[in-house]
């Protein structure tokens, strides 16, 4: 697989090849994700993914930043695992969404809180919701040399605000506040930008207007990229799954045998076996 970077995905654009990328919270993840992906993202969807929360908006900056770094870790340990047998693996840039509430408010904020998350996690860029509102966050962290992924269209962290998830781009007048929303984002210098839950023809006419990058989630193949959370296109979790995500696995059944033959061993006492055991060799 071509090594990519944040350069060579700000150049992806009207490709025969769509770019893939998927959400990672963890090392185990990350390591399994790393060989077939050109993007990682850790995702503020861990919050209602991994930890139970209702929405995204009590995500807190500690959080991501403990993710980020996991999720770096797993990249670098399937580099390092490729070295260790002689193999020349590349890495993958990995991008950490900025949490509810560290840059909205001010771009002061918005700088003090992408630097942080850079410094401690190794990332290679963030990404925040928002279009025209955002322009002057987005521009003064790529100004400060922060490669910044936008997010238009259905904004998770605006869930309260909006009174629930709603799909966007649906009547003339959203198709334009979108197309507005991403040249204001391109305008400020992000390397890509998210469109999520819009009309399939509204998140083409946003592709065919900008010249960066397009990743959809819920916005249909016109987008120069997809990205999905890992946990849902992998068949783990439990209830209801959007329309958007197809699973390519069942990994809930699997966990659910697996645990099932494990729990039957245990109690039969056929586990731990024989070779689970530290015993002293004898002396020849
Ligand atoms: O939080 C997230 O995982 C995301 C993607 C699904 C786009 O924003």
């Amino acid at each position: 697989m071509p090594k990519t970077t944040i350069d060579t995905i700000k150049t992806w654009k009207n490709r025969d090849e769509a770019f893939v990328c998927l959400t990672a919270y963890t090392t185990p993840m990350a390591h399994s994700l790393a060989p077939h992906v050109d993007l990682l993202l850790v995702g503020d969807s861990m919050g209602t993914t991994i930890y139970g929360m209702d929405n995204t908006t009590t995500v807190s900056i500690n959080m991501m930043i403990a993710h980020g770094a996991a999720v770096i870790c797993g990249v670098e340990q399937y580099v390092a695992a490729g070295a260790n047998k002689g193999e020349v693996r590349d890495g993958v840039p990995v991008i950490v969404d900025m949490s509810y509430g560290t840059y909205e408010h001010s771009v002061e904020d918005a700088l003090k809180n992408a630097q942080r998350i850079m410094d401690e996690t190794g990332a290679q860029g963030v990404k925040l919701e928002g279009g025209v509102d955002m322009q002057a966050q987005i521009s003064a962290l790529t100004k400060a040399g922060i490669p910044v992924m936008g997010h238009i269209g259905l904004q998770p962290q605006s869930v309260i605000k909006e009174g629930g998830y709603k799909i966007k781009g649906k009547d003339e007048q959203g198709l334009a506040q979108l197309i507005e929303d991403a040249k204001a984002v391109e305008a400020a210098g992000a390397f890509s930008v998210v469109i999520e839950g819009t009309i399939a023809e509204s998140a083409r006419a946003i592709t065919d207007n900008i010249t960066i990058p397009t990743i959809g989630i819920g916005a249909s193949s016109y987008c120069d990229g997809q990205v999905l959370v890992s946990e849902d296109m992998l068949g783990m979790l439990h209830g209801h799954q959007p329309k958007f995500v197809t699973e390519y696995a069942h990994l809930r059944d699997t966990i659910d045998t697996s645990v099932a033959r494990f729990s039957e061993d245990v109690r039969a006492r056929n586990f731990p076996r024989e070779e689970n055991l530290y015993r002293v060799k004898k002396k020849a």
